[in-house]
């Protein structure tokens, strides 16, 4: 009986190197242990075995079928392992550098950005940039925007809660904190700490309680720009404007000025332009950008001299600029980051 134990044993031992997958596994067990396996057959031969020597036959069976048990379940486990390394594919080295490298390209919204910059660098504007959590001063106040108008409504506008407030950021304690509406709050800041002549653009990130739709978004970026001299003119304005459409969007393409309203330019105008690009659009002209002569009212509240100067100020959205150059018809691309998008404007 022992040597027999033995010899199962030790086949076994054997046998189970050429174990590799699961169904292997089951035969082999059902070869050892099954209803007419090795071992059964040997414990089933204990009934022939002398009272006396039974306890220790049938420890040592006990001993045998143990063994099994552990030597199967070490072969599952190594089977289990085995599956989940094919899952996972040949090993990885983590202290590699990534093999799908490639330096990366920059958002469409980020490239349109830098474009229109770049067109104004040319022309002798620098690039500011200001915060985008701002107070009721530098967003509203300043900017000869009363406490009436809409863009200060709870409804229009993220105001941050009483807890949020930090430090004594402008000159009024008790204003409100808020998710700026616009980039014209940094002509504020920039008259504030530069004295006149000053030609900046301004680029950022703007947000406004909106639906997301296909033109709408709460979050979407703007260009500010602000020119102040002795002198400066409408004329001056339309001339840097129709500079700017046609270096960005080429020869054929002009810009039409219709009176409107903003609280701190006056005269204030809508922006249209008209171009080829919008041939496919199936459109005549698009609105761009709000401008205007800066309002006398926001040279006092930044202690310019409202005799001496004059100034124009302009504001655009950056991604109705991008959508109309790529062709894109829903704002709400720019915000998924669907790789199959972002892709499209790799360069
Ligand atoms: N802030 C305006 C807006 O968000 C755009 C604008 C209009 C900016 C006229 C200006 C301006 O600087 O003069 O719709």
């Amino acid at each position: 009986m022992e040597k027999e134990l033995q010899s199962i044993l030790e086949r076994a031992k054997l046998g189970a190197k050429a174990v590799a997958t699961r169904a292997d596994l089951e035969a082999f067990k059902a070869r050892l242990v099954g209803p007419n396996g090795e071992l059964t057959r040997l414990m089933k031969g204990m009934a022939d075995v002398p009272k006396e020597e039974k306890p220790e036959v049938g420890r040592r069976l006990n001993e045998g079928k143990k063994e099994l048990e552990s030597l199967f379940s070490g072969l599952l486990e190594g089977i289990e392992l085995n599956e989940s390394a094919a899952r996972l594919g040949p090993p990885v080295d983590p202290s590699l550098p990534s093999p799908d490298g490639g330096p990366g390209s920059q958002h469409p919204l980020a490239q349109v950005r830098e474009e229109i910059c770049s067109v104004f660098r040319k022309v002798g504007f620098s690039v500011v940039e200001g915060p985008e959590v701002e107070t009721e001063y530098y967003c509203f106040d300043a900017l000869n925007t009363p406490s009436d108008h809409p863009a200060r409504d709870l409804q229009d506008t993220y105001y941050l809660p009483e807890s949020a407030r930090f430090g004594n950021v402008s000159k009024k304690e008790t204003e409100r904190y808020l998710l700026r509406t616009h980039t014209s709050s940094v002509q504020i800041r920039h008259m504030l700490k530069t004295p006149p002549p000053v030609r900046v653009i301004s680029p950022g990130r703007c947000f406004r309680r909106d639906t997301a739709d296909a033109t709408h978004s709460a979050n979407f970026h703007q260009i500010e720009g602000l020119y102040v001299d002795e002198d400066v003119s409408v004329k001056d304005l339309k001339a840097l404007l129709d500079y700017f459409i046609r270096t960005l969007l080429g020869k054929d393409a002009r810009t039409r000025f219709r009176p409107h309203f903003f609280p701190y330019t006056e005269p204030s105008f809508e922006v249209d332009f008209s171009s080829s690009h919008l041939e496919k659009l199936g459109t005549d002209w698009i609105e761009i950008a709000g401008c205007g002569i800066v309002h006398p009212a926001v040279f006092d509240a930044v202690g310019y001299d409202r005799e001496k100067y004059s100034g124009f100020a302009f504001g655009m959205g950056i991604e109705r600029i991008a959508m109309i150059l790529f062709g894109i018809d829903d704002i709400r691309y720019f915000y998924q980051n669907d790789i199959r998008f972002l892709q499209q404007f790799a360069r």
